[in-house]
């Protein structure tokens, strides 16, 4: 039996009928076409379908599409609300923080939740507050150098 329900994604609200067991993920990706969360493990443990729900980061294949009504969803599509590359993005450009790109969207969207919570963060506490997100190709020490360098308003200064 659906369930219909109103999500609110990147500022727009989407009216759906939804299965009371659709993960989050499975709506974004196969209902909705925002192939920018990555489903990677399905299980918890790679990090790749990271979102933000209300400014946190969550793992979408854990969580249920009924549970994220009355939240603000971002997605990696809705992160600049500019057009242009948000601050995050360009630094993991300019830092070479990505290979194939996989695991780029959770990655970006942790490590905004971890500058929201944490302008200033050490290296020893990023390594710490990204360990849920495996990338398997570039390693870490640049997506590391990408989070310390980007600037305000989601860095340092903010
Ligand atoms: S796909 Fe969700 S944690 Fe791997
Ligand atoms: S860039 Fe390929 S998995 Fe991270």
């Amino acid at each position: 039996m659906k369930t219909a329900i109103e999500l609110r994604i990147n500022g727009e609200r989407y009216e759906l009928l939804v299965s009371p067991n659709n993960t989050l993920l499975e709506v974004l990706r196969e209902k909705l076409g925002l192939m920018g969360t990555k489903r990677g493990c399905d299980l918890g443990a790679c990090g790749a379908c990271t979102v933000l729900l209300d400014g946190e980061a969550v793992l979408s294949c854990l969580l249920l599409a009924v549970d994220a009504v009355g939240k603000e969803v971002t997605t990696i599509e809705g992160l600049s609300e500019t057009g242009e590359l948000h601050p995050l993005q360009q630094a993991f450009v300019e830092r070479g923080a990505l290979q194939c790109g996989f695991c780029t969207p959770g990655m970006i969207l942790t490590a905004e939740a971890v500058l929201r919570e944490d302008p200033q963060p050490t290296e020893e506490s990023i390594k710490k507050k990204m360990a849920g997100n495996l990338c398997r190709c570039t390693g870490y020490k640049k997506v590391i150098d990408a989070m310390l360098s980007v600037p305000a308003p989601s860095g340092k200064e903010a």
